[in-house]
């Protein structure tokens, strides 16, 4: 026996052993299916989807199982967004309380990531998941998105708390040059977006740094997988800092490929409300995500009143 326990939510049940994670379903064609995961590929999006507090839109593990979030309620689902499992009714989809879907992920996570599997670190950066039940990793796992509360000041700055990722070492973080008039010391600030970011001990997990009305930015680190494929419920921007990130453009109801997107540093993409992305990186780079979190846009894209779809959004062309 691996020790692990096992977690209902509505009518689905999960479980896991050495190296899976089965997630078992009602279908609508009646009987069940069990969907099977491995289980670094099941924790990597647990851990984000409770550290994000289920996004914006969906958030799909992998092509089957997943969650939507309708911002108080959560929609779970397996299959639906699958073309050929919707089409052959094996799917099932429940529509519950955040709360619930919270707390029963929490406490998967909490008893299925082992002590020394880290779910945020790149594969190079930790150990693995797989084996029999070993300890818990809760400090790894309550880590929360960066968000900024004020403008940084001059005497923000002071000893950084995280070392420079050893993928970044020997990358120059060159600060401008500020002299600000005595009295006015309190007031300006000057941060570098390179050294904070070369600083990130997490991979794929955006923080807050900028918060003007509803435009957020929120720069990340990434390398390896995307571990989910996100179907945003509004358009989202993303610029390329530094490396190569390489983004598989889905249909967002069926998983159907659409694009292969290649960033270079300066590249920008503006992704449509009606995909879902996953992006690969080969080495350590940095993204900036600027999302636009106005919590009226799910709606408005849904109605057709603003259009999913960025071309439609620019009007200088
Ligand atoms: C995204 O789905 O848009 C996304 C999520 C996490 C990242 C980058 C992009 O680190
Ligand atoms: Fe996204």
């Amino acid at each position: 026996m691996e020790g692990y326990r096992e977690f209902p939510l509505g009518a689905f049940r999960f479980r896991r052993d050495d190296y899976f994670a089965y997630v078992r379903f009602p279908t609508q064609k009646g009987g069940e299916l069990e969907h099977r995961m491995g289980i670094d590929a099941f924790l990597r999006p647990l851990a984000r989807d409770i550290a994000w507090s289920f996004f914006y839109g969906m958030v799909k593990f992998d092509d089957v199982f997943g969650t939507i979030n309708h911002y108080g309620r959560v929609e779970v689902f397996a299959g639906k967004y699958h073309g050929p499992y919707k089409r052959s009714g094996l799917w099932h989809e429940e529509v519950l309380a955040r709360d619930e879907v919270e707390r029963a992920f929490r406490d998967m996570a909490a008893d299925w990531v082992t002590e020394d599997f880290d779910p945020f670190a790149a594969p190079r950066e930790t150990g693995s998941a797989v084996g029999p039940k070993r300890g818990s990793n809760l400090r790894a796992l309550s880590r929360k998105r960066v968000v900024t509360q004020r403008m940084i000041r001059q005497e923000d700055r002071r000893e950084p708390e995280y070392p420079v990722n050893a993928a970044f070492k020997g990358m120059e973080f060159r600060y401008g040059e500020m002299h600000i008039k005595p009295g006015h010391e309190g007031k300006f600030g000057l941060v570098n977006l390179f050294e904070y970011l070369g600083r990130s001990d997490v991979t794929w997990n955006p923080s807050i740094v900028s918060v003007v009305e509803h435009s957020l930015f929120c720069p990340s680190t990434e390398e390896h997988v995307l571990p989910v494929k996100h179907g945003n419920d509004r358009v989202e921007w993303f610029v390329q800092l530094n490396g190569q990130i390489d983004w598989e453009v889905c249909d967002q109801n069926t998983g159907e490929l659409k694009a292969y997107v290649r960033m270079r540093p300066g590249d920008v993409a503006a992704m449509p409300a009606d995909i879902q992305h996953q992006g690969f990186a080969p080495e350590r780079s940095m993204l900036l995500v600027w999302e636009n979190a106005d919590p009226a846009l799910p709606g408005q894209v849904r109605s057709g009143a603003l259009p999913g779809d960025p071309d439609k959004l620019v009007t200088m062309k």
